[in-house]
């Protein structure tokens, strides 16, 4: 087989396990942390990510998201992005399940808790709550509601995939909050997706 036909069948195989799991058992932190594992053995295979199939962001750019596989409805949805140190992504939810897993490289995610309740609209404001150092076989699960930021440091390039319960392109609701003024908006995608 081919390294592109392994990644399909590898792909196919995990987002079928990860289909049949929520349709039995829901979005729980319980599923979820099943969903991760999934994604995380996925992520091992380090061959199926590799640098000629998807090469880094161009120069002067930090980030390039792949789409790998999606369902016909938009839902399942999964990504590798490949960015460079000095990419940060601000406060944000998603309103749909994600599990993030690394290829190679340390992504640091800062989760928050929201401190108010909401009812003002354009009002977000967030405690810290821990850090995850996102890297091979160390992954990250976020329910709708969770808020995460995320940042590469260090030197070197990073890979990791990310699985949405729906395409990023369809979640015109997810807020990104800014930390300093207590505020928030709707998060625009970001980087155009490279399909
Ligand atoms: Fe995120």
């Amino acid at each position: 087989m081919s390294i592109a036909q392994e990644r399909q069948a590898a792909v196919g195989d995990t987002i079928q396990y990860i289909r049949n799991l929520i349709a039995k058992d829901g979005v729980t932190r319980a599923a979820l942390a099943d969903v991760l594992s999934k994604v995380e053995h996925l992520a091992a295979r380090a061959e199926l990510w590799n640098e000629t199939d998807y090469p880094p962001p161009e120069a002067g750019e930090r980030q390039a998201r792949y789409l790998i596989a999606e369902d016909a409805d938009q839902t399942y949805a999964l990504y590798l992005n490949v960015m460079r140190p000095g990419k940060r992504i601000p406060p944000h939810n998603h309103t749909t399940w994600a599990c993030v897993a690394g290829v190679s490289g340390i992504e640091v995610n800062d989760v928050y808790v929201r401190t108010d309740d909401g009812s003002q609209p354009g009002v977000g404001t967030l405690e810290h709550s821990q850090t995850v150092e996102v890297g091979p076989r160390r992954g990250i699960a976020l329910l709708p509601d969770d808020i995460h930021s995320v940042e590469i440091r260090g030197d070197d390039v990073i890979r990791h995939l990310h699985m949405y319960g729906r395409s990023l392109e369809t979640l015109t609701e997810r807020l990104a909050f800014d930390l300093e003024t207590g505020r928030c908006q709707v998060m625009s995608v970001g980087v155009q997706t490279r399909r």
